[in-house]
């Protein structure tokens, strides 16, 4: 969503070119059910999606970044609605679905839980229409520096196993996330933290890594692939249940099943011990307002294949990875350290989600600061975000995996849902013993390779932050200490 709309934009500037390793519409995008947040509501405010939004995020939101967002979500639904996406209605209003965490109903949504279907679609034919040319399975390699300024990117062309090079004097990352770096997981297989690594490689700074969300609810049954069980169910009244039929919730936190992700999750893991069983039930029997099956009819359809009916049977569900809160830094124009590179979407680190997202609001982080990038590049006012003087020079990646499942185990055993030092550490000597070497010259190495960056700079950063904040949880520093911690970490390559 973030490439697609800053294409779109950039695309009334001059000439643009989207590279993109598969297919145009592919990305996690396309599985987002639950919407994007705006405070539009008739009893809502941008006061209230701030303090919800910084109150999610554990101490660490940079609360000016996350103003912006909130302030500039009016006007980016209005572009995407100029874009062709219509967001579902009851009667004459806007419908909003409420999620964890939020005080208010706020989320817009499309096509019932298709949300991210709907805007991929639409903005996908924008583009397809319009003046932008497409490089389809093309893969960008590394991006290229003259005296430190983005020039351009190399890229391999994936048809023709050509190498090429494309030359900018502006390149936007945005690549997404890197859920396919765990062996459970919401993302398509094309998140393996891309734009991360490119950037990391070209010197630039990264943070936050430790921050990954996993989501509470993805459906779980031997076989089945990686599907999401939006929190907007839970938001029109599903509860979670334990194999005794006890709706557990209440005894964890008094938002009960609408609590913060992390407290939900940590709570399943706790039930999930107790029973000996990989997953918990969700009840989507008792929703009073509306109908599981026309509100959800992509989950609804999802389940019915699975022999589950959303209307009588309990869904089988448990935690997957889901989100990364961390990734390129970026300024509020979304200019990285780098000059002329700059990220946004889930590749960038905002500071708008400080140590967990607020549900809902990373569609609206694509756009707000899509259109910021594009607004910096019209004016032609170049430069780079300034360095942070405390980032620490770090050498990953000298080393590749040997295959997307290694890095895979690694990340879900050493650093899931609950972290210890001890298996943080066990899950950096993992890594010291892969062989040293280039990647093989296909996309399947080159992903191998920025998957195993992205485990490296995730678990030591994770080690590093004693303590537990948001999304990151250590069995052996249970607490949150702000007089050490309430900071954020930045990387940058050592070399
Ligand atoms: C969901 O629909 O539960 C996911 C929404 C989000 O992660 O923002």
């Amino acid at each position: 969503m973030a490439g697609l709309f800053a294409a779109l934009e950039a695309s009334a500037l001059g000439p643009v070119l989207l590279v993109t390793k598969g297919q145009l519409h592919e990305g996690s995008t396309r599985h987002a059910q639950g919407g994007i947040a705006a405070a539009i509501g008739p009893d809502d405010s941008t006061e209230q999606h701030l303090k919800d939004t910084i109150a999610a995020g554990a101490g660490l939101v940079d609360e000016e970044m996350a103003r912006i967002l909130v302030e500039s979500a009016p006007r980016r639904i209005r572009d995407l609605e100029r874009y062709g996406v219509s967001f579902d209605s009851e009667g004459a209003n806007r419908a909003f679905g409420r999620e964890g965490a939020h005080r208010n109903a706020r989320v817009l949504h499309a096509r019932g839980d298709r949300t991210g279907a709907a805007i991929t679609t639409a903005l996908a034919e924008q583009v397809e229409s319009g003046r932008i040319t497409v490089k389809e399975h093309t893969l960008a390699t590394e991006v290229l520096l003259e005296s430190g300024s983005t020039v351009g990117v190399r890229a391999l062309d994936q048809g023709a196993g050509a190498k090429c090079i494309f030359e900018s004097d502006a390149v936007v990352l945005a690549t997404g996330g890197a859920g396919a770096a765990f062996s459970h997981t919401t993302n398509p297989p094309v998140a393996t933290g891309d734009g991360i690594a490119l950037a990391f490689d070209a010197g630039a700074e990264v943070t936050d890594l430790e921050f990954y969300q996993f989501h509470p609810t993805a459906f779980r049954q031997p076989g089945a692939p990686p599907f999401l069980i939006s929190e907007a169910l839970r938001g029109e009244g599903a509860v979670l249940r334990n194999d005794g039929g006890e709706a557990f919730m209440p005894r964890y936190h008094e938002l009960a099943d609408l609590a913060p992700r992390d407290v939900v999750a940590r709570a399943m893991v706790a039930e999930m011990r107790g029973a000996g069983a990989d997953h918990v039930w969700l009840d989507c029997s008792a929703l009073e307002r509306v109908d599981p099956i026309e509100r959800f009819p992509g989950i609804a359809a999802f389940c019915r294949e699975r022999g589950v009916d959303l209307r009588r049977d309990p869904v089988p569900v448990a935690p997957a990875a889901h989100y990364l809160m961390g990734g390129v830094r970026t300024d509020s124009w979304a200019r990285t350290t780098v000059p002329g590179l700059y990220a946004c979407g889930e590749t960038a680190a905002t500071g708008v989600h400080g140590a967990n997202r607020l549900a809902s609001n990373s569609l609206l982080e694509t756009v707000v600061f899509a259109k910021r990038a594009v607004e910096h590049i019209a004016e032609g006012a170049g430069g780079a975000m300034a360095p942070c003087p405390d980032s620490t020079p770090f050498a990953a990646g000298r080393a590749a995996p040997p295959d997307h499942a290694a890095v895979q185990r690694l990340l879900w055993e050493h650093a899931g849902i609950e972290r210890s030092g001890e298996a943080l550490q066990e899950g950096l000597d993992a890594i010291d013993g892969w062989p040293e070497g280039e990647p093989e010259p296909s996309r399947e190495g080159h992903e191998g390779r920025w998957l195993g960056v992205f485990a490296e700079l995730l678990l030591t950063a994770a080690l590093r932050r004693e303590e537990s904040r948001g999304a990151h949880f250590r069995t052996d520093f249970p607490e949150r200490d702000d007089s050490r911690w309430a900071q954020r970490q930045v990387f940058h390559r050592a070399d």
